[in-house]
């Protein structure tokens, strides 16, 4: 029997993540993307990558600008996840999501209360099927405090107890 994308989508939602929004200033508003293909890739130097499909406006932004943020979500933004899981041109309704921004030394745009901040400039792209590979050198980080928003079987999740 041939795989189906049903399959394997079912197959990589078992795979439990945290939950990122990648941030990029755009005509003079944070432009945001909820992701779960992030990755950390090397640490000399210090890469990480994201997966954007091409047709996610973000792909272009990150093109342009070639500098973003990974703002690594806590168990209380799920609607700031949820906000920028939808594709929009403008996001002028960020705040009621909860979204709110402060910025870092470099002027980029860190969200408010995330459990880490990274702050990207773009090293390699490589295109892979639909998706793009953007790999990035991390310049600075913001680390918070609290727990993590998980992704599992399609769900948003929060923590258990530690064993
Ligand atoms: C939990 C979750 C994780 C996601 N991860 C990714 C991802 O890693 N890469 C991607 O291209 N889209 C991902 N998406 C879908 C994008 O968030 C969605 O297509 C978004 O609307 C694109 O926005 P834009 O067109 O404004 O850039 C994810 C969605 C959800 C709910």
């Amino acid at each position: 029997m041939k795989l189906t994308a049903a399959d394997f989508r079912k197959a990589l939602g078992a795979f439990a993540t945290g939950v990122t929004v990648i941030t990029v200033d755009q005509d003079q508003e944070v432009h945001g993307m909820t992701a779960n293909a992030f990755t950390s890739v090397s640490l000399d130097p210090m890469l990480v990558l994201v997966c954007v499909d091409h047709r996610a406006r973000t792909h272009a932004h990150l093109q342009a600008r070639k500098r973003f943020g990974v703002n690594v979500l806590s168990s209380r933004q799920r609607a700031i996840a949820e906000y920028y899981a939808k594709s929009s041109e403008v996001h002028q309704h960020a705040e009621a999501a909860g979204a709110r921004f402060d910025r870092t030394a470099l002027g980029t745009p860190v969200l408010h209360g995330a459990l880490a901040y990274l702050e990207c400039r773009l090293h390699t792209e490589q295109e892979a099927g639909d998706h793009t590979i953007f790999i990035a050198e991390v310049e600075e980080v913001v680390v918070g405090e609290g727990d993590p928003l998980l992704y599992f079987r399609g769900k948003y999740r929060t923590i258990g107890e530690a064993e």
